[in-house]
């Protein structure tokens, strides 16, 4: 066999990081991937951020032993807490969701940038520093969406009067500033992108964290001699909650189906 067979090990707090690894499967066809969702300990965004780093550690070390050649933190959360201690850590190059969305949004255009997010993130002040290193002069408005999270989860679609009566309630800040680009800095986000672009109208331009994260997970592999042959990569799940129920909710989130989970307990997690 050619190419480079180690996986793309990629975590997230549950489900959501599967929108990051829809992603990465369109970004790179051939890469084998393992995914943790760390279902038992979800959410992350409404955690403090020294707990929500010790998650990440000790979610990073378990993928450490799947040998990566790349370990992607699909969780904005957890990118946002422990980023640079994970990069202190490891040997394995890490891609990040905040950088990548916050570049493809002062990329995309000069005028104001509009951030949505955790609780976690939006205080952890990630996507603020990191607009600001791409373009320090940016103007920037941010707003903490805690309830979307749980709506996804519960399987409510763009349609939903309820979906769009909560939104509208965060966004009404946003809708005033009329940012050009809107990050969505959550991995469920995507999921509502119908409802949050009718609030917002034409003029705002949403980005997904996710795919601007894939796009640099994809750049990252082609300047290492690292690619996998052509032959079509593989998903295989770790989930620290009930696999039956990743299996079927995730489904929503990948865009297919989704064969290969085992449960993995949160104790084998443990830092080694
Ligand atoms: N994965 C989280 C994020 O992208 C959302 C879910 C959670 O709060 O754990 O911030």
């Amino acid at each position: 066999m050619n190419g480079d067979q180690r996986p793309v090990c990629v975590f997230d707090s549950g489900l959501g990081g599967l929108t990051v690894v829809r992603e990465l499967m369109g970004a790179m066809p051939s890469e084998n991937i393992v995914y943790l969702g760390d279902s038992a300990r979800v959410p992350y965004g409404t955690k403090s951020l020294e707990t929500v780093r010790r998650f990440a550690l000790e979610d990073a070390s378990f993928l450490v032993r799947h040998n990566p050649k790349l370990l992607v933190v699909a969780c904005n959360t957890a990118s946002a807490a422990a980023i640079d201690i994970l990069r202190d850590n490891l040997d394995t190059p890490v891609v990040d969701v905040i950088r990548p969305g916050a570049k493809a949004a002062v990329d995309f255009t000069d005028g104001p940038v509009g951030v949505i997010a955790t609780e976690a993130t939006i205080a952890s002040g990630a996507y603020v520093q990191a607009i600001a290193q791409y373009a320090p002069e940016r103007e920037v408005c941010t707003a903490s969406c805690p309830l979307l999270v749980p709506i996804v989860e519960e399987g409510r679609s763009d349609d939903d009067p309820i979906v769009l009566h909560v939104l509208g309630d965060y966004l009404g800040e946003l809708q005033r500033f009329r940012p050009a680009a809107l990050i969505l800095g959550c991995t469920h986000y995507p999921l509502l992108a119908g409802a949050i672009s009718k609030l917002m109208g034409p003029e705002t331009e949403l980005i997904s964290s996710a795919k601007a994260a894939a796009d640099q997970a994809r750049a990252m592999l082609a300047d290492l001699p690292v690619q996998a042959d052509g032959a079509a990569g593989t998903l295989k799940c770790f989930t620290t909650g009930n696999p039956q129920r990743f299996a079927q909710l995730g489904q929503r989130f990948l865009g297919g189906k989704i064969d290969n989970v085992a449960f993995v307990g949160t104790d084998e997690l443990e830092i080694r």
